[in-house]
């Protein structure tokens, strides 16, 4: 049996960077499941499919060939062969991704896919859904959570460092937006896991959430030993 951490929490929390410092730290591979949504929603814009378009989308998902490749803690994206690790994390895909996110067809194709890689390697696995639906059973299950504007200041920081011009009042609004369908879509809707473990990182450092995790983790792994 494989061991799995599951980290779920919204975007701009930090949970990308710190689930990256501790896969380093652990040896866990990191799987960043967000990626793989981003995949199908880049790859619908490119062939100009709507979210609304269930039908054309299900044919495109028949082919979507989506690989998650890590080398030495950079995880690679490769959609159909092609590295596509920079083009997913635009603005474009940020503001459509969550709708394609909420499509059932869109999740009964990722969340089996996501499994299988969780199932036979030791990973720390990040997403909305991991604790609650991907890996109800995993050894470990965070629920990184963060003030809504937080989010907001850090990604604006982020969007800044590589280019992105955007206020941040249109990234704060985008994710307010992105939060609400996450939340209250139908399937697999982000909602804590009620065996979560909560690690609100506001007022938190990166370096203090790693902390925090690895600890949990290591309290986990020696209480296996023991059982
Ligand atoms: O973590 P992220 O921002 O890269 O995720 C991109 C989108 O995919 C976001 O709208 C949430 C969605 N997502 C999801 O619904 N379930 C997951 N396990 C991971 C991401």
């Amino acid at each position: 049996m494989s061991f799995v951490v599951a980290i779920d929490g919204p975007a701009g929390c930090g949970k990308g960077t710190v689930t990256k410092i501790i896969a380093e730290k652990t040896g866990l591979v990191n799987i960043d499941t967000g990626s793989m949504y981003r995949c199908v929603a880049l790859e619908a814009l490119r062939r100009n499919i709507s979210s609304e378009n269930v039908k054309e989308l299900e044919k495109m998902l028949e082919n979507l060939d989506i690989k998650l490749i890590n080398n030495n803690g950079n995880q690679k994206v490769l959609l159909n062969g092609e590295d596509v690790s920079k083009d997913i994390r635009t603005p474009e895909v940020d503001s459509v991704v969550a709708k394609f996110a909420a499509i059932k067809a869109v999740r009964d194709k990722l969340t089996p896919m996501q499994r299988k890689i969780g199932e036979k390697t030791d990973s720390i696995m990040e997403g909305r859904d991991i604790g609650t639906v991907v890996f109800p059973n995993a050894d470990v299950k965070i629920f990184l959570d963060c003030s809504l504007e937080e989010r907001a200041r850090r990604r604006y920081k982020q969007n800044q460092e590589k280019g992105i011009s955007e206020s941040y009042e249109e990234v704060l609004s985008s994710i307010i937006e992105r939060h609400k369908l996450e939340t209250e879509r139908e399937i697999a809707p982000f909602v804590k896991a009620e065996d979560a473990i909560l690690v609100d990182s506001t007022n938190m450092t990166i370096e203090e959430v790693v902390n925090t995790i690895l600890q949990i983790i290591k309290e986990k792994k020696l209480k296996n030993r023991m059982d």
